[in-house]
């Protein structure tokens, strides 16, 4: 459920009208539904009721503060992938002892970070970051617990820039060589051996690989655990996917049985990072129309949305569902729904038919997750304002960012 439903031929998000919260924030406006939030929580939960766990929510899905501070509410800890995550973890009252750090580039600045913070885990993704940690961590006098993120192999079947373990990416260290490095952890004087870690791409509507890849994990564990080396966690990487358009809804109850049966019995506690599925179908992009251009090959709906709002069509071909916000008489036309950045991959959706009129507002739908986090000021546009919804309650969480403030930071030479 999204939460988004038609009174009398108009819009609303939970008890708020998309057209009154337009007219009072402006638009692009990204709105999100926490009861959406709640229910992909919750699902989470349930799926792996019964075994130890820690949902960490991955940080980089949207990383506004009140989204994070929700999430902490509810219990969750966080996957970051730089110092700037943590921060912002911190700053919405997320607990360190709850956060894992991923990535393939830990710079020294960030380690010394997140050890003075006593994060949970890091996930080391190859054997100079290991080097790196442990003389940080000695630096400060401490240990840095970690795990290996390994790279299973296995095709995540996604778009190829959202796959990330198979073994021609960047990610992780190969399976195979993964016993041979916790050995050297084991002697390292500065570091604590605390999981395994593995992520092997994102928007995974066919779970199969999820369970390949956990099982492959699971043969190491076992392996390390025979050579005396005992893990307290595996950590399963981020969550499935979504619907954005016809794909088949991922099934959780799949999903919970996958993990139950692999982890039934055994005394490590599963991590799991989901991002997408967390906060995707929460959240919608609230755009109007301001020109309908009749080309000599299509129509065109120019909106006051762009690439630089929502990237995912731009940059991965992405489909999101673009729906009139309150119905209208005009004729539906075949048409692009098109941003005003001058670029031609500067597009929400190709090729749909809308029955839309100029100055009518449109909703951009499964927006929450790599929206906002991935917005820039490309062609000099202030980003978007957020705003959470909870029943009747209206939240203004982020506000529109301003021309001055989008220069502020700059200097000119004369
Ligand atoms: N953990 C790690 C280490 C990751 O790299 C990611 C996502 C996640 C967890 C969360 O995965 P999720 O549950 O969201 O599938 N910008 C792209 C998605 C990039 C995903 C990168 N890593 C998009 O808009 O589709």
């Amino acid at each position: 459920m999204n939460h988004l439903h038609r009174r009398d031929g108009r819009l609303f998000l939970e008890g708020a009208s998309l057209e009154d919260l337009a007219r009072r924030y402006g638009t692009p406006l990204y709105v999100y539904s926490r009861a959406a939030l709640d229910e992909a929580y919750q699902a989470y939960e349930q799926a792996l009721a019964g075994l130890p766990h820690l949902i960490c929510y991955a940080v980089k899905a949207n990383s506004s503060l009140a989204i994070l501070q929700h999430f902490a509410r509810l219990g969750a800890g966080f996957d970051i992938v730089s110092g700037g995550e943590l921060a912002r973890v911190l700053a919405a009252g997320g607990s360190a002892g709850k956060v894992v750090f991923s990535g393939v580039g830990k710079t020294a600045e960030e380690m010394r970070m997140a050890l003075e913070a006593d994060i949970r885990c890091f996930n080391v993704e190859s054997e100079s970051e290991l080097e790196r940690l442990n003389r940080i961590a000695a630096e400060l006098g401490v240990r840095a617990p970690v795990s290996f993120r390994v790279n299973p192999d296995v095709d995540p079947k996604t778009h190829p820039y959202i796959s990330t373990g198979l073994k021609q990416n960047k990610f992780g260290v190969a399976i195979g060589q993964a016993s041979a490095l916790y050995r050297r952890a084991a002697a390292m004087p500065n570091v604590e051996i605390h999981g395994v870690d593995c992520h092997i791409g994102s928007q995974l509507t066919d779970l199969s690989p999820i369970a390949d890849a956990i099982d492959r994990v699971l043969v190491l564990v076992d392996e390390l655990r025979s050579a005396g080396i005992r893990l307290r966690h595996v950590d399963i990487g981020g969550g499935v996917g979504i619907r954005y358009q016809d794909e088949p809804p991922p099934d959780m109850a799949t999903y919970r049985k996958i993990l139950q049966d692999r982890f039934k019995g055994r005394d490590e506690a599963i991590i799991v990072e989901p991002g997408r599925s967390l906060v995707g179908a929460a959240g919608i992009l609230l755009t109007r129309v301001e020109y309908i251009k009749a080309g000599e090959d299509r129509n065109f709906v120019i909106v006051d949305a762009a690439m630089n709002d929502l990237m995912r069509p731009a940059l991965y071909d992405a489909f999101h569902d673009i729906v009139p916000v309150s119905e209208s008489q005009a004729v539906p036309v075949a048409c692009d729904v098109v941003g005003p950045v001058c670029e031609t991959g500067d597009f929400i959706g190709l090729g749909r038919h809308l029955a839309v009129e100029e100055g009518a507002l449109l909703a951009v739908l499964a927006a929450g997750a790599y929206g906002m986090s991935m917005s820039s000021n490309y062609n000099s546009r202030p980003r978007a304002a957020e705003v959470i919804v909870n029943g009747n309650e209206i939240h203004l969480v982020h506000e529109r960012e301003t021309v001055s403030g989008m220069m502020a930071g700059e200097r000119l030479i004369y």
